[in-house]
């Protein structure tokens, strides 16, 4: 039975990627900051609760000691913070570079050595806003282009060891993390009908391609990044999502 490490397992998008990977068969060590969530969802999908903040190196190299052998890592965890880059003050710039960019490298580094002969893969979180910015998203998109440059590089790197690395780019997807801002069914509603498929993602729709990504069929797929956006990256709806957007928060 393949391991699989899936981080910020304890809600949202990584709570479906940690039951997908379960239903597909994987031994799940759900990793969160988070104590009674990520127990929770171990509990629910039969898989090992470990509760690490990825951003803090002592916390990181416990999970690591306690990892024997591995086949999938999922770098799933992640933060942004609501705000212009006018806005936007130092401690929020520095915790979203710590947490999406060093804190998916530290945990990397630490479990890489855990893959066995036969390799594995990596699946890192990105977004849509690595390609096209939004609306108040300050210095997030940049945190998660440098999430597919390190992709790029972990695949570079890894190669030799038989393990990919590619990353999957959501577009909107209503989960706790987001919730706050996007609670509003007409919000979501305007901004669904903005993508070109017409409807906000779910968790379901990036569970599905990270697993398409850690298993079998993407035997030689390693350095990409997927979006799973609906097609908001392709046709100039970022910018009416981000009029949606800029409108709401005008408000
Ligand atoms: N929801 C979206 O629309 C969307 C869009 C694009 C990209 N993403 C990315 O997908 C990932 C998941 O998003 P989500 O909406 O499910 O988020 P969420 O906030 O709902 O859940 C994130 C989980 O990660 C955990 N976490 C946060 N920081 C952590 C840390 N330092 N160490 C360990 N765990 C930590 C939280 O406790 C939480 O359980 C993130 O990387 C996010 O940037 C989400």
């Amino acid at each position: 039975m393949p391991t699989a490490v899936v981080t910020g397992a304890g809600r949202g998008i990584g709570r479906a990627v940690a039951a997908r990977l379960a239903a597909d068969g994987a031994e799940v060590v759900a990793v969160d900051a988070d104590a009674a969530s990520v127990t929770e969802v171990a509990e629910r999908i039969g898989g090992r609760a470990v509760v690490c903040d990825i951003a803090d190196e002592d916390a990181v190299a416990a999970l690591a000691g306690s990892i024997d052998r591995l086949d999938v890592l999922v770098n799933n965890a992640g933060i942004w913070r609501s705000a212009t880059l006018d806005d936007s003050s130092r401690d929020d710039v520095d915790a979203v570079l710590r947490v999406n960019v060093v804190g998916t490298w530290q945990l990397t580094r630490a479990l890489a050595g855990r893959f066995g002969p036969d390799g594995g893969a990596i699946v890192n979180l990105t977004s849509v806003l690595a390609e096209v910015g939004g609306a108040g998203r300050g210095v997030y998109p940049a945190s998660k282009a440098a999430v597919v440059a390190l992709t790029k590089q972990m695949a570079v790197e890894y190669a030799p060891r038989r393990i990919r690395a590619n990353a999957v780019g959501p577009g909107l997807v209503v989960t706790e993390g987001t919730a706050g801002e996007f609670a509003d069914p007409g919000l979501q509603q305007a901004i669904g009908s903005a993508m070109p498929l017409g409807r906000l993602g779910t968790p379901e729709d990036i569970a599905g391609a990270v697993a398409f990504l850690a298993g079998p069929d993407a035997a030689y797929v390693t350095g990409q990044a997927l979006y799973v956006d609906g097609g908001w990256g392709v046709n100039g709806s970022a910018f009416i999502a981000n009029a949606v957007l800029g409108y709401i928060q005008s408000l």
